[in-house]
């Protein structure tokens, strides 16, 4: 009985659930921001209608069904011609319906791919199969960092085929392509944590292509991003170079285990000859390791398809000397 009351209520308009990241619709995910509850709101709307109409044309059906069925065999019921005033309402009240709901949502659609002004920019890089995320002093990170109560754009561009930026909370969706620049903007109305998808299909991992948004406290998110951009000042190359084959997606293909996934392992990589897709033959030492990560394609291992990212101008050389000392301790 408590259940389905609590159904009820939960049918009856969004919930509070228990943590701090605002409403819990029932259906719906956790609203983070202003415009997804508008958003919920036209959804909710266009849902109600459509189950009214469907209800009262089926009901009316089944009714018309009984009391003007057949009753004797051959008969044949008076000429009906047609009814001004009844086509007149059944056309004009659908379409004021339609048309409110097309403004609406045009309205909301307009609002979400503009972004004001004054809006917090941040670089999205779509790649197979990780977001990257440049903020304006070129820190790149793989979780995406944001003030709350205040608009942030996501400038977002692919480095190899189309995927989808998606945030739930926010009610926040848009094509990610290569070669061109798209845009979606969002704000966070409080501190949370919310999941990013990728809702395009883009290859074998598309599915682990998740992130995370983390909306900081107004002023943390400073204090944040200068302590996360000199994070190799503060530890080792090695270390550094581990926080990096993390976040940058290298984990993605490259395992430290010496299994072989999409690309070769990083277990005992450094000094191993290696043949190349061209016949020719390396050996993997710190220029080896600099040239894949800035040209990938220009020796790719046999066996495997040259299907990395390129890094050029998105890696300085402190980050590439990191990586090559992460690279050397795995033996
Ligand atoms: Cu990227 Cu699916």
């Amino acid at each position: 009985m408590i259940s389905i009351l609590d159904t009820l209520t939960k049918l009856a308009g969004g919930i509070q659930t228990q943590g701090s990241q605002g409403d819990h619709p029932f259906w719906m995910p956790v609203r983070g921001s202003e415009t997804a509850a508008r958003i919920d709101g036209l959804f909710d709307f266009i849902l109600w209608v459509s189950i009214f109409f469907f209800a009262l044309i089926v009901i009316l059906m089944v009714w018309f069904m009984i009391k003007y069925r057949v009753k004797e065999r051959g008969e044949v019921g008076p000429p009906i011609y047609h009814n001004t005033v009844l086509e007149f309402f059944w056309t004009a009240i659908p379409m004021i319906i339609v048309v409110i709901m097309f403004w609406v949502g045009f309205k909301g659609y307009m609002d979400l791919v503009v972004p004001p002004a004054n809006a917090y920019e941040i670089q999205v890089t779509g790649q197979k199969w990780k977001w990257l995320f440049t903020y304006p002093n070129g820190y790149v990170d793989d979780t995406l960092h944001v003030p709350a109560d205040q608009p942030v754009t996501l400038v977002m561009t692919s480095t190899d085929v189309v995927h989808s930026m998606f945030i739930p909370a926010f009610r926040a969706k848009m094509d990610v392509f290569p070669g061109r620049y798209s845009k979606l903007w969002f704000e966070a109305d409080g501190p949370g944590e919310y999941p990013i998808y990728c809702a395009e299909y883009c290859g074998t991992s598309h599915s682990a292509m998740l992130s995370q948004c983390i909306a900081h406290p107004p002023g943390e998110f400073e204090t944040w991003l200068t302590e996360a951009s000199n994070f190799l000042d503060t530890v080792s190359p090695e270390e550094g170079g581990k926080m990096l084959y993390d976040m940058r997606g290298c984990a993605q293909c490259h395992s430290i285990d010496g299994t072989n996934r999409i690309g070769p392992s990083f277990q005992g990589a450094f000094g191993a000859q290696r043949a190349f897709t061209d016949g020719t033959e390396g050996v993997v030492d710190e220029n080896y390791i600099r040239e894949s990560l800035l040209q990938p394609q220009s020796k790719v291992v046999a066996g495997y398809d040259g299907v990395m990212p390129a890094f050029q101008g998105r890696m300085n050389d402190q980050e590439i000397g990191a990586l090559i000392a992460y690279i050397k301790s795995l033996q």
